[in-house]
């Protein structure tokens, strides 16, 4: 049963998304909108969320059916106590072959200035901070909890001085409230080594209220930098990579699109996720999981847990972003919101 799985579209397993928290420091519109995630939500209780060794035996299991890339989520990962144990954890296991594992995680940077150098010890190998724009005001107002711009970027020096690159920045931009920013976070990551990804606006979730006409289209983007600074296309760096990859024609460096809305990219999606409490999702846009925590709690042995998991990527045909532009060319639908699992739930 061991060795390299196919789903039912012929894609392998080679990423597993890990998410150890439901929780976020910051109210993201897009995210977790205020309204829906006060002080009334019910969050997981700490009884339901992994131990890290529960994780640590999964992740140990994926990389003996392909995985090869791990990527910690959330909410918000650095808010885990201790995460930076299950972090060192994750660092011993290697990949079917024996080669150490692309081990990273997906932050807000809130805590990074204060955690970046015990993360780099514990064997965390880069990140990727979210940022949505260097205005503060505009920023304050997308994270929603008044958090300064300044102290991500102190968070994201912190990290480039730990050796935590090569550093990734995610931009999400909503047409409407962030655009403008676009142009001032290209001029400010050039020539520094950080690659600056442009998000499409998903229609994840439930609760975000998406709406077709907040999407700024990748190309735009994409031609609204053309315009100061000349671009070339790059070669994707991996199979199934989710961003398109794009070189400053000066040298001043890459940058690269998201474009889940416009431009589909799940003929070749070999990600799986892991939600805090062992649910495994096959697609970031799945109504529901496959709960794994039974057989982690109950007696399954290894094999046991390794055949499950073999089923389920066996059996996944998910394509979801495919489907919704092929229905809906104009992709102003937002198909089957109801009953989607939550961003921060799933982790991104
Ligand atoms: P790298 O490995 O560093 O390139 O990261 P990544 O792009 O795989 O992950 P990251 O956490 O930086 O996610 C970037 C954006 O892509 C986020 O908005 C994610 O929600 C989105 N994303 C990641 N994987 C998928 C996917 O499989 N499907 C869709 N639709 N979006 C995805
Ligand atoms: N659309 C696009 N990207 C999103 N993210 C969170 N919600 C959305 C959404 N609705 C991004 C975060 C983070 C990454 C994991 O996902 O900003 O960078
Ligand atoms: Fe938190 Fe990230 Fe969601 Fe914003 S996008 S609310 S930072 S998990
Ligand atoms: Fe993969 Fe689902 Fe995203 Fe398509 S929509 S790329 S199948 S996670």
């Amino acid at each position: 049963a061991i060795g390299h799985l196919e789903d039912r579209l012929g894609r392998p397993l080679t990423d597993l998304r890990i998410s150890v928290t439901d929780r976020c420091n910051f109210r993201c519109s897009y995210c977790m909108p205020k309204e829906v995630f006060d002080k009334d939500y019910k969050y997981l209780p700490h009884s339901a969320l992994l131990s890290f060794e529960e994780i640590t035996r999964l992740a140990r299991l994926f990389t003996a059916h392909g995985v090869h890339k791990i990527r910690l989520t959330g909410g918000e990962p650095l808010l885990r106590k201790n995460i930076e144990v299950l972090i060192g954890q994750l660092a011993q296991l290697r990949t079917a072959d024996g080669a150490p594992l692309d081990l990273t995680l997906t932050t807000n940077g809130s805590l990074l200035a204060r955690k970046a150098v015990a993360l780099k010890a514990a064997g965390l190998q880069r990140v990727t901070v979210s940022l949505d724009g260097l205005d503060d005001t505009i920023f304050r107002r997308m994270n929603d909890v008044d958090f300064p711009v300044a102290d991500v970027l102190m968070g994201i020096d912190a990290a480039h001085a730990a050796g935590l690159g090569p550093i990734k920045v995610n931009m999400v931009v909503k047409r409407g409230t962030n655009e403008q920013e676009i142009l001032p976070m290209a001029r400010h990551f050039r020539h520094t080594g950080v690659v600056l990804r442009f998000i499409e606006y998903m229609d994840v979730g439930a609760t975000n209220g998406w709406r077709m006409d907040e999407v700024m289209p990748s190309a735009e983007v994409i031609a609204l930098i053309a315009r100061e600074f000349p671009l070339r296309p790059l070669e994707a760096s991996a199979p199934g990579e989710t961003a398109q990859r794009w070189a400053y024609a000066d040298g001043a460096g890459e940058i690269g699109v998201i474009s889940s809305v416009t431009q589909a990219f799940c003929h070749d999606c070999s990600r799986a996720r892991l939600s805090t409490e062992g649910q495994l999702y096959t697609c970031l846009f799945a109504s529901h999981g496959h709960d794994l925590r039974p057989l982690l709690r109950g007696d399954a042995d290894d094999t046991q847990l390794l055949s499950a998991i073999g089923h389920i990527w066996q059996g996944r045909a998910d394509r979801y972003s495919e489907l919704r532009a092929l229905r809906d060319p104009e992709l102003t639908t937002d198909v089957g919101a109801a009953r989607r699992v939550e961003m921060s739930y799933i982790g991104g």
